[in-house]
């Protein structure tokens, strides 16, 4: 039996073309927008391809108590709306996804609500969201003969893309910018034994020399425009909607960098709606840095009908990003779930972050922009005290320490990044103290720090 009932569609002229049709660089050929993956056989109601909202509740769930590894995936448990292989038998997987979705009551207090949480999704095998997109399509690239798979990234896709690569015993190729990405996620891609070149230029630089080369030799492009990466990207959605027992959130807020992530997510609601899954999708709000913030831009300047890109700095690495792929795609899920599209300073995003550490979470920066996002929708009252909100955390806290560490010793920010805020700063600063190696010592340090 094939499990492939899959074909592509452009995003921007409509196009429809087989997945093996795709051009090396996953742009169109007729105007060279992204490609979407879609499956005809959902659309008409009478079709045996057409999944049974009753009987997938059901199966996802008897799933969980399965020995079966393709079953332990948090991503392949939904296989049935992800049919993108000729066989999941070709499934490479390191059990990513099921990741958990915590309650913030700290945060939730502060902020006047009753219901916030986040869905931690680096707590995925190599500690970032990339997983659940990296098995998706690296699985297509084994299935397909690749030997060799690449990608640009600002660590955190290399790292993903380098594991699964090793596991599917595939050689991988990594193109990231130099200094400019956190080490963990440096050293993950060497660990996984990719082949790493620091580039002198940014991200966007690198992605103009991945896309030349993939177009001259053999090797399967994974970065975001890869389509399939966005399919295992929408199961977070999918068990968002789980854990509340199929309805949804009111709210859901993702960090937007080269914005793949809030596309697919807002895809995976979408198709759950159209299937007669969940009654109704979440409103889905992008938050960039101020620094990079090419989309905000955007929505300001023409509600997101065009983008300048911009020359993107931010201390939050992963999102350093001025020229994002997946623009048009993220603009349409904002704009048709009602969602906002806003940016976050460099204190804001710092002090966000000092805020879920101290809830016992942590997370990487670029993830933080997320609580300090919700922060200005709710003095805006977009979001109402009685909303649910669920923020979607996309990296692990000790990705970058090193900006952890520099926060705590006060270090990270300049003065003119903190001003008016310092109060704020110094209440959640933990630095660590240099104590004489006696009982008394250490108990005097611990006085009065209760
Ligand atoms: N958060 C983290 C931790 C990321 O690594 C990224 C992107 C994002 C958010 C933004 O997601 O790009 O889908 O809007 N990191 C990429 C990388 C670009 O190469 O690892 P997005």
């Amino acid at each position: 039996m094939n499990d492939n009932l899959h074909q592509l569609r452009c995003f921007g002229c409509g196009a429809r073309i087989s997945g093996t049709e795709a051009r090396p660089d996953f742009r169109c050929a007729d105007c060279g927008d992204l490609f979407e993956v879609e499956f005809p056989g959902w659309a008409q109601r009478s079709s045996h391809d057409r999944p049974n909202p009753g009987a997938l509740k059901w199966l996802w769930r008897e799933r969980r108590c399965s020995s079966e590894a393709l079953d332990h995936s948090g991503v392949w448990r939904f296989r049935e709306l992800l049919p993108i292989l000729d066989s999941f038998g070709n499934a490479v997987t390191l059990r990513e996804g099921n990741t958990p979705l915590y309650s913030l009551p700290r945060a939730a207090k502060a902020l006047g609500m009753d219901q916030l949480f986040a869905k931690h999704q680096g707590m995925n095998p190599t500690g970032s969201f990339k997983d659940t997109g990296m098995t998706a399509a690296l699985s297509v690239a084994r299935e397909r003969g690749f030997e060799w798979v690449a990608c640009a990234s600002t660590g955190n896709t290399s790292a993903a893309m380098a594991a699964y690569a090793a596991r599917a015993g595939l050689r991988s190729l990594v193109l990231i910018p130099e200094g400019k990405i956190a080490w963990g996620k440096l050293s993950q891609a060497m660990d996984y034994g990719a082949v790493t070149c620091q580039l002198k230029t940014d991200f966007d630089g690198c992605v103009r020399v991945l896309t030349q080369i993939v177009r001259e030799a053999p090797i399967y492009l994974l970065n975001s425009v890869n389509p399939y990466r966005l399919e295992g990207q929408k199961t977070p959605a999918f068990e968002i909607a789980e854990a509340f027992d199929w309805t949804v959130p009111d709210h859901l807020i993702v960090p937007g960098g080269n914005l793949a992530n809030s596309s697919a997510l807002g895809k995976g609601f979408r198709e759950m709606r159209d299937l007669g899954l969940v009654a109704r999708v979440p409103r889905i709000s992008v938050i960039q840095a101020e620094g990079a913030n090419p989309l905000v831009r955007s929505f300001a300047a023409n509600h997101g009908a065009v983008l300048e890109p911009v020359e993107a700095h931010t201390r939050a690495t992963a999102i350093r990003i001025g020229n994002p792929a997946s623009w048009r795609k993220a603009a349409r899920v904002v704009t048709d779930t009602g969602g906002s599209c806003l940016d976050v300073s460099e204190a804001e995003i710092a002090i966000a972050k000092a805020e879920l550490g101290a809830e016992g979470l942590g997370c990487e920066p670029a993830s933080a922009v997320t609580l300090a996002g919700l922060k200005k929708l709710r003095a805006r009252g977009t979001v109402a005290p009685g909303d649910s909100v669920v923020l979607i955390l996309t990296g692990h806290t000790l990705k970058d320490a090193d900006y952890t560490i520099d926060f705590h010793r006060g270090t990270l920010l300049r003065e003119d990044e903190t001003a008016g805020l310092e109060q704020q700063i110094e209440r959640l600063r933990r630095n660590a103290l240099s104590v004489e190696a006696t009982p008394e010592a250490v108990l005097a340090a611990v006085k009065g720090r209760g």
